[in-house]
């Protein structure tokens, strides 16, 4: 782990509301896991005084990319961060997905911003039988950045299949054989209680990445705690996490 200034290299929009930043490093950055995280210092005033959690999105050589949406004050100024500012990285933080299970297929499902992680994922998968299932509100919400074999849900049916992701799901689920196929997610409460209540009667095993505000990100606060039907305590997402078996959360 370690707490660096970055110089930033891109900030560009890729689609309504999201953006996505790169940061370049004097060294290469070595040995990060896709589903990992960043705490970023978004601004050096004391507002937001909180670092703010980002999932790695890419990774080239010395440079980190993050793809994230502008929801409050955050990332408002994050929008705003102009190349070769400075900020700082706290970071890699969390757990990661598991690649190392031999599945013959994978699922990568991104709900809104919750597709960020797998740009990267996606690089360390080339020879699997993998897709990407977006789900959007609205075409204006969608793209393709770092994307490959993606199909999209939108609510309004602007792009993609009218309904949501679970919609998509049951859909590619109908080819493939539950036992050979893992899914993991990234995305909104509300779609992991869907996504857990839907694969309930299936035997399939599924890895979601679950949000929370954070403070410190590694463990200390205890500032981000959530319920876990196999443990007599509560799990941080932090450090615990935030990669969990779908099975195992209580959302
Ligand atoms: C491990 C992890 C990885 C993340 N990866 C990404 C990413 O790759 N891209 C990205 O855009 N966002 C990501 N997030 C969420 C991101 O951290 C928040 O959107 C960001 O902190 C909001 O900051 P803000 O100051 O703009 O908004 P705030 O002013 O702090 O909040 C604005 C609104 O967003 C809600 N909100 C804030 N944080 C979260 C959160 N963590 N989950 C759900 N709702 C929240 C608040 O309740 C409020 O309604 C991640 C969160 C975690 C925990
Ligand atoms: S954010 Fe501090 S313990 Fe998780």
């Amino acid at each position: 782990m370690f707490i660096e200034d970055f110089k930033i290299y891109s900030n560009i929009k890729i689609a309504e509301n999201t953006f996505v930043i790169g940061v370049e490093s004097n060294q290469k950055v070595d040995d990060l896991k896709p589903g990992q995280f960043f705490n970023i210092q978004v601004s050096e005033n004391y507002f937001p005084l909180l670092r703010r959690p980002f999932s790695i999105s890419d990774v080239q050589g010395n440079k980190i990319f993050f793809m994230y949406k502008i929801v409050g004050e955050g990332t408002q100024i994050l929008s705003q961060k102009k190349i070769d500012e400075k900020i700082n990285l706290l970071g890699p933080l969390g757990n990661s997905f598991n690649l190392q299970d031999d599945f013959e297929n994978l699922i990568l499902i991104g709900g809104g911003i919750g597709i960020a992680p797998f740009p990267f994922m996606i690089k360390q998968i080339p020879n699997k039988n993998y897709k990407v299932l977006f789900g959007v509100r609205t075409k204006i919400e969608a793209h393709n950045f770092g994307l490959k074999n993606v199909l999209y849900s939108s609510e309004d049916g602007t792009i993609g299949i009218k309904g949501n992701v679970i919609d998509l799901l049951d859909e590619e689920l109908k080819n493939l054989e539950f036992e050979k196929t893992k899914i993991f997610a990234c995305g909104p409460n509300a779609m992991f209680r869907a996504l857990q209540k839907y694969l309930s009667d299936k035997n399939i095993l599924c890895e979601v990445s679950m949000e929370s505000a954070m403070a410190c990100g590694f463990g200390i606060c205890q500032g981000c705690p959530t319920e876990h039907k196999n443990s007599d305590s509560y799990k941080l997402i932090c450090k615990d996490g935030p990669i969990f078996n779908i099975r195992d959360i209580v959302i």
